[in-house]
C-alpha cells in the first residue's frame, strides 16, 4: 500500500495565487463583458530588456551550430554569469561575495522552498506574518509544524509584521534556529534599515541560527541608505543565505532565472553540535536534483549586467515604481493607510475594518480590479489587501479611477 506524506493534509486549501486565479476565471466566465485589470500576483507585464533579448538571440544561434553548441552546463551556473553577479550585485557594494558562492537556478520560489530540506525537522522556524506562502507551506510539507488551528500552524514561531512595528518584525523572544526574512518585503512592501538588519545578524550569530534572506525585490530600492543585500552587514556571511531573482528586475517571470548565495563561511551544526559548512551541502543537493539553467537564458541574464542592460533595468523598475507611486497617491487620497510602494512594487492597504476577501470580492465585482487579499498571507494580513504595480501605467490609471468610483 502506498501511503502519503500526511503533512500535506495539513496544508490549507490550494496555493494562494492558484486560488485567486480560479476565482477570477469564474468571475470572468460569469461576466464575459467585464474588463478585468490584474493588480494581484506580482507578475511583470513589460517585454524583456533589449540587451537580454539580443543576448538570447545570439545564444540560440550558437546552439544551432555544432562548434558552439552547449549540452549540460555546470549545475551551479556558467562562470560568466556567476562572475558578473558577484562583481555587480555584491563586490560593487562592498560585499565580499565570490563567484563560486553563487548558485544559479530557475527561481527564488524553488530555492526558498527547497532549502529547508537541509535542516532538521526539529529546527525551530521563525516565519513572518504576513508572509510569502512558500516559506510556510514548504515547512508544513516537511513536517516541521503541527496542525493548523486558529489561523496558524502549531510549532512555528510567527514574527508579526504589523503597523505597530512598521511591518518590520521584532527579534524573537525565544531561541529559534531558522529565520526567514524578505526585504523589500513581500507582501507589505516595507523596507529594513542596515541597523535593523544588523540586529538580526547579531541575533543569528549569538544563537547559532541561520537567516534565509529573500532579496527578490532589491532592484526597487531607490533610497541609497537601505541595504540591497544582507551581506552589506558585517558578519552576515557566517549566518545568512540570500535569494535573488531576475524575475522582477528584468522581467524573467516567464523566462526563469534566479540565484542563491551560500557563502563558504556560512556555518550550520549537526546534532552533536559539530560545525559544518552549508555550502557543500547545498551544492550536493543542487547537483543531485537540478541540471542547471539553459545556456541561452544564462546569457540573457548576463546581459542584465552590461551597460545597456543596467540602464534598461533601471528604466523598467522606474516604470513600475511610477505605477506604485500612482497607486499610493490615489489610495491615500481615498483616505486609506498604506505602506510600501516607495522602494517596492507592492502597496499594502489597510481596509479600514473590511475583511480581506470581502474587500477582494468588492474590488473585483464593482471595479473589475484584482488585488491579493492580505489574509492569504497570514493572520496578521487580515483586514489588508495588497495591490501590485506590475501592469501598464494606463491600466493602473484606469484601475485606480475605477477603485475611486467603487469606494465613493
Ligand atoms: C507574488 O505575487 O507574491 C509573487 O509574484 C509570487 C512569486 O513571485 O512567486
Amino acid at each position: 500500500m502506498i501511503t502519503i506524506n500526511e503533512h500535506y493534509l495539513k496544508l490549507q486549501a490550494s496555493y494562494l495565487f492558484s486560488d485567486i486565479a480560479k476565482r477570477v476565471a469564474t468571475f470572468q466566465e460569469q461576466n464575459p463583458e467585464k474588463d478585468i485589470i490584474k493588480l494581484g500576483i506580482g507578475d511583470v507585464t513589460r517585454g524583456l530588456p533589449a540587451a537580454c533579448v539580443q543576448a538570447l538571440h545570439e545564444a540560440v544561434d550558437e546552439m544551432a551550430v555544432d562548434a558552439s553548441f552547449h549540452g549540460y552546463g555546470p549545475e551551479q551556473g556558467y562562470d560568466f554569469l556567476r562572475t558578473a553577479i558577484a562583481e555587480n550585485d555584491f563586490q560593487s557594494r562592498g560585499a565580499d561575495i565570490a563567484a563560486d558562492e553563487i548558485f544559479v537556478s530557475d527561481g527564488a520560489k524553488c530555492d526558498t522552498g527547497n532549502i529547508q530540506e537541509l535542516f532538521s525537522t526539529e529546527a525551530v522556524v521563525a516565519i513572518p506574518d504576513p508572509v510569502y506562502p512558500v516559506y510556510l507551506d514548504t515547512n508544513v510539507m516537511a513536517g516541521r509544524t503541527g496542525e493548523f488551528a486558529d489561523g496558524r500552524y502549531q510549532g512555528i514561531y510567527y514574527l508579526d509584521s504589523v503597523k505597530d512595528n512598521s511591518f518590520v518584525p521584532d527579534l524573537p523572544s525565544k531561541k529559534v534556529d531558522l529565520i526567514y526574512l524578505c526585504f523589500p518585503n513581500n507582501p507589505t512592501g516595507s523596507t529594513i534599515t542596515k541597523e535593523q538588519l544588523k540586529t538580526w545578524v547579531d541575533y543569528a550569530r549569538e544563537n547559532k541560527a541561520l537567516i534565509l534572506f529573500d532579496a527578490a525585490y532589491e532592484a526597487f530600492i531607490r533610497d541609497e541608505s537601505l541595504p540591497k543585500s544582507i551581506y552589506e552587514v558585517e558578519g552576515a556571511k557566517e549566518v545568512a543565505v540570500e535569494f535573488r531573482s531576475f524575475s522582477k528586475n528584468a522581467g524573467f517571470t516567464g523566462t526563469r532565472c534566479a540565484y542563491t548565495v551560500v557563502p563558504k563561511e556560512c556555518t550550520v551544526y549537526d546534532s552533536k553540535g559539530d560545525k559544518h559548512q552549508l555550502h557543500p551541502l547545498w551544492n550536493r543537493r543542487h547537483c543531485t536534483k537540478f541540471n542547471g539553467v539553459s545556456y541561452p537564458i544564462q546569457k540573457a541574464a548576463e546581459a542584465v549586467y552590461s551597460e545597456a542592460g543596467k540602464a534598461q533595468i533601471n528604466e523598467l523598475t522606474d516604470y513600475y515604481l511610477k505605477n506604485a507611486a500612482l497607486i499610493k497617491k490615489e489610495i491615500t487620497a481615498l483616505g486609506f493607510d498604506s505602506v510600501g510602494g516607495d522602494n517596492s512594487p507592492y502597496i499594502w492597504i489597510d481596509g479600514q475594518g473590511r475583511d480581506s476577501w470581502e474587500f477582494f470580492d468588492m474590488l473585483l465585482n464593482k471595479a473589475g480590479v484584482v488585488c491579493t487579499p492580505g489574509s492569504g498571507f497570514g493572520k496578521c494580513g487580515q483586514g489588508y489587501i495588497r495591490l501590485s504595480a506590475f501592469n501598464s501605467y494606463e491600466n493602473v490609471e484606469k484601475a485606480m479611477a475605477r477603485i475611486s468610483q467603487a469606494l465613493k
